[in-house]
């Protein structure tokens, strides 16, 4: 039997947040991954969500972008929410209006600091580590059509010594995302049911 919240996961690489994800929400009383989607056919996340019996597709820039197939296939898939987990591309203006306030998305910094175009993976730390940051963090924000620009629904921080070298600055990071970024999607979703 479907579930009434059902998600889409869009993922562009390693998706270690997304495992994190089809792990919470499997079994779940209400909420369900539906279907998983990426740029990406190289993409890791494609692997692990098929460890978790999740149906995937792959689209093309054109597709995304100047169509309206993605968001028909997510009709389709009865998707209620969004949810971006190291998805690289814009979401475009028809997919912002289509499920608007209904995408979400994590950002490994504290924004409004260190996010908008080029801001992703190691670039974040290696711009966090070169502004001698003393704290760093994850933001956890609905989408619009500005990058990094939607409703903040969740900020956690984590302190950096002046000699954690980039790698460990991620690793703190990744943590977090781990940590919280389901349980946030969870109370989400039940707000805006
Ligand atoms: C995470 O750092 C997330 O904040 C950002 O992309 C990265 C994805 O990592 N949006 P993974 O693919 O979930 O391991």
């Amino acid at each position: 039997m479907t579930k009434p919240i059902r998600l889409a996961v869009f993922l562009s690489g390693s998706g270690s947040n997304a495992e994190k994800i089809f792990l919470y929400f499997n079994n779940h009383a209400t909420i369900e991954v539906a279907c998983v989607l990426s740029n990406n056919p190289q993409a890791v996340g494609l692997q692990r969500a098929e460890k978790f019996g999740l149906p995937a597709r792959v689209f093309s820039k054109t597709q995304l972008r100047e169509s309206d197939e993605v968001i028909s296939w997510l009709k389709e898939a009865g998707v209620t929410h969004v949810v971006l987990a190291g998805f690289l591309w814009m979401i475009p203006p028809n997919l912002v209006r289509a499920y608007r306030q209904r995408i979400i998305n994590i950002h490994p910094a504290l924004l409004p600091k260190f996010g908008g175009k080029g801001m992703y993976g190691s670039k974040v730390h290696e711009a966090v580590k070169a502004a001698s940051e003393r704290e760093t963090g994850i933001t956890i924000h609905e989408v619009n059509e500005q990058y990094d620009e939607g409703r903040i629904l969740f900020q956690g921080k984590c302190p950096i010594h002046p000699k954690f070298s980039v790698e460990q600055i991620a690793e703190q990071v990744q943590r977090l995302e781990h940590a919280h970024y389901p349980r946030v999607i969870e109370q989400w979703v039940n707000e805006t049911k």
